[in-house]
């Protein structure tokens, strides 16, 4: 939800900043735009006096890089962002950075600043002149209005006057030795380098400059010369923080030779499967999961029920969530999507367990969820993929999901690890609550752990899917259907048609098509029917059958030694056999890979679908 970006250093800033926007852009791709203190090819800038050079561009980063090939811009510092439109249709005009009147003093926000209009009406009283429809704007001619020499007090007094959510950065002409940077409610990073500081909203753009990075905590103040930072809070009082050495691989963050990003997170399942699932398996007399992490110990056996809350795929982790710990330790599971939960006056119990599942850890609405949730005194446990997030900052215990960098905005790895994580807590809590044996523990575990394995074959067959898409990609219409755990991951398998191939698709528990949905399905209508729970077999081939019989087209994914529905479905894409209560992790690749290939066939990006982003840190 917009990428921000910043450097301080001896290098030219402009490659830095386009650079690192690069890694950003799944944040958003409506514009980009860069302001650096330098000289401009227009002739701003005589050589000794440094002047404020801004550049944006409308669209994809590209048309920027294009923009500043010919008009360069010189100067070693500078700040860029790229935008995920929310105040201001995506344009020239709307992209940042935004500036002051006379041009001076430059900003990039990602966040909302919620009290902009009222600002605006005053700022405008006093004979300010607006040029952009965004909310940032106002921010730029605040730190203007109380600008007296000295950009840090400019920068205090603005933030006294804007409410909502915020990382912002700032750069003023009168002052080029420092570049100035603040967070409220979104992610901000500080990259230590040798000589040079950064700033970016994760730290994928740092790691080609540095290891060691800063976490700024909400109402912190950073200020970057070239030679060092220092930390404020928000009264102005100098704080002391510590670096935090980033272990990441750089490849991790890069496309490998996979044409997608999306398509490299696929086929990177197995393996961050396994990470998800090595630290956590023990052996002493027998094997056991292990859940320090996460506290947990005798005293979960207390807890009354669990609520889970997360939004969009996560949600979807959370659903599986429920039919695991329901399933394997026999306790109540609330699920639900952080933005209803959030207003929707939840009934609490100190004694409930929440888990706050996100892969970024910086949703703005599953925060909230988390924030509401601490204050009921219950024990939360966030579920996440980056380490330093706020969710993992503020939740009481952490379990990571170890899935590596994720960049494609269409969500692959971090959902089976999700899984995974949800898995080993249903597990190990049905073993406290004695609802399952060490012998039925055992079992599960040794199907966890050929869980990777599986995933390589079932990838094994990946051009199965591709030529099934190929058939299909046209279509309009897409239903996933299935039962129990199938309906869980067909909610996921219909979401991640809908991001990046832009199909109308939805989901359905299939029992409940013939109230109503089996209106919709004739002949243009694809049924994926998801089927690898045993005992629901004569169900779900009732239903293939009704949606047959108005003319549906129907895909099965099941087991690959089941021949129940091969009678019935137009096309059987088989899965490798595990548990059918563990489906979920090996059942939605082919969804994912349906998804992927029809996205392509039908010209679109998926890493970077139209109208999202990959962090979404606006309500
Ligand atoms: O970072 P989070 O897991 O909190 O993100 C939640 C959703 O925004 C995210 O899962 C979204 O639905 C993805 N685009 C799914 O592919």
């Amino acid at each position: 939800m917009c990428g921000i970006v910043g450097y301080i250093g001896d290098e030219e800033a402009t490659p830095v900043l386009v650079n690192a926007l690069k890694k950003l852009e799944y944040r958003g791709y409506d514009s980009a735009g860069i302001a650096v203190l330098g000289s401009g090819s227009e002739g701003q800038g005589d050589g000794e006096k440094r002047s404020l050079v801004v550049r944006k561009a409308k669209g994809a980063l590209k048309n920027l890089e294009q923009r500043i090939a010919t008009e360069i811009i010189r100067g070693t510092m500078g700040i860029g962002h790229t935008r995920w439109a929310t105040h201001g249709e995506p344009s020239d005009v709307n992209s940042h950075p935004h500036t002051n009147v006379s041009g001076k003093i430059a900003v990039v926000h990602n966040g909302i600043i919620e009290n902009h209009a009222k600002l605006k009406e005053w700022l405008k009283e006093s004979g300010v002149a607006f040029k952009s429809q965004t909310d940032t704007e106002v921010v730029a001619h605040l730190v203007d209005h109380f600008y007296q020499g000295d950009l840090f007090e400019a920068v205090r007094a603005t933030l006294d006057k804007i409410e909502g959510a915020y990382a912002l950065a700032f750069l003023c002409e009168n002052e080029p030795e420092r570049i100035i940077a603040v967070r409220k409610d979104a992610p901000l990073v500080i990259g230590a380098g040798k000589g040079e500081y950064l700033i970016a909203s994760d730290v994928t753009p740092l790691l080609e400059y540095t290891r060691d990075v800063y976490y700024l905590n909400d109402g912190e103040i950073a200020v970057l010369y070239r030679d060092r930072v220092e930390f404020f809070d928000r009264e102005g009082h100098p704080l002391t923080k510590e670096t935090t050495r980033v272990e990441w691989d750089v490849s991790a963050a890069e496309k490998g030779g996979f044409e997608h990003f999306m398509l490299k997170e696929i086929h990177e399942q197995p393996k961050a499967l396994a990470d998800t699932l090595r630290a956590r398996i023990k052996t002493y007399a027998a094997k056991t999961i292990n859940l320090e992490e996460i506290g947990f110990d005798a005293s979960w056996a207390q807890a009354h029920r669990v609520v889970i809350s997360a939004c969009g795929t996560a949600w979807h982790a959370g659903v599986v969530g429920k039919y695991a710990l329901e399933h394997f330790a026999r306790i109540p599971v609330d699920v639900d999507v952080a933005s209803e939960f959030r207003y929707r006056d939840p009934i609490y119990d100190p004694k409930d367990i929440f888990i706050i599942i996100s892969q970024s850890g910086e949703t703005a609405d599953t925060l909230a969820a988390m924030r509401m949730a601490r204050k009921s005194g219950a024990r939360i446990i966030a579920i996440t993929n980056v380490v330093g997030s706020t969710l993992a900052r503020e939740a009481d215990l952490v379990m990571y999901t170890w899935a590596g960098p994720e960049i494609a905005v269409a969500s692959t790895k971090a959902f089976t690890t999700q899984l995974m994580c949800v898995y080993l807590i249903a597990l190990k809590f049905g073993h406290l609550r004695k609802v399952i044996d060490d012998a039925e523990l055992a079992a599960n575990i040794d199907a966890l752990e050929a869980l990777p394995a599986l995933a390589e074959q079932l990838l094994g067959k990946k051009d199965d899917i591709q030529r099934f898409a190929a058939r299909q990609f046209n279509k309009t219409k897409a239903f996933f259907m299935g039962r129990l755990f199938d309906y869980a991951v067909s909610l996921e398998s219909a979401l991640k048609l809908k991001e990046i191939a832009y199909t109308h698709s939805e989901a359905f528990a299939a029992g409940e098509l013939k109230h109503g949905p089996i209106a919709l399905v004739d002949e243009s209508t694809l049924v994926v029917a998801i089927c690898t729970q045993s005992a629901l077999f004569d169900k779900m081939d009732s239903n293939i059958k009704e949606v047959k019989a108005r003319g549906a087209t129907v895909l099965v994914i099941t087991w690959e030694d089941e021949k129940y529905f091969d009678a019935t479905a137009d096309e059987v894409f088989r899965i490798p056999r595990t548990l059918d209560a563990l489906s979920p992790m090996l059942s939605v690749i082919p969804s994912q890979l349906y998804a992927y290939y029809c996205s392509v066939m039908r010209g679109n990006d998926p890493d970077k679908p139209r109208n999202l982003a990959k962090s979404v840190t606006v309500e």
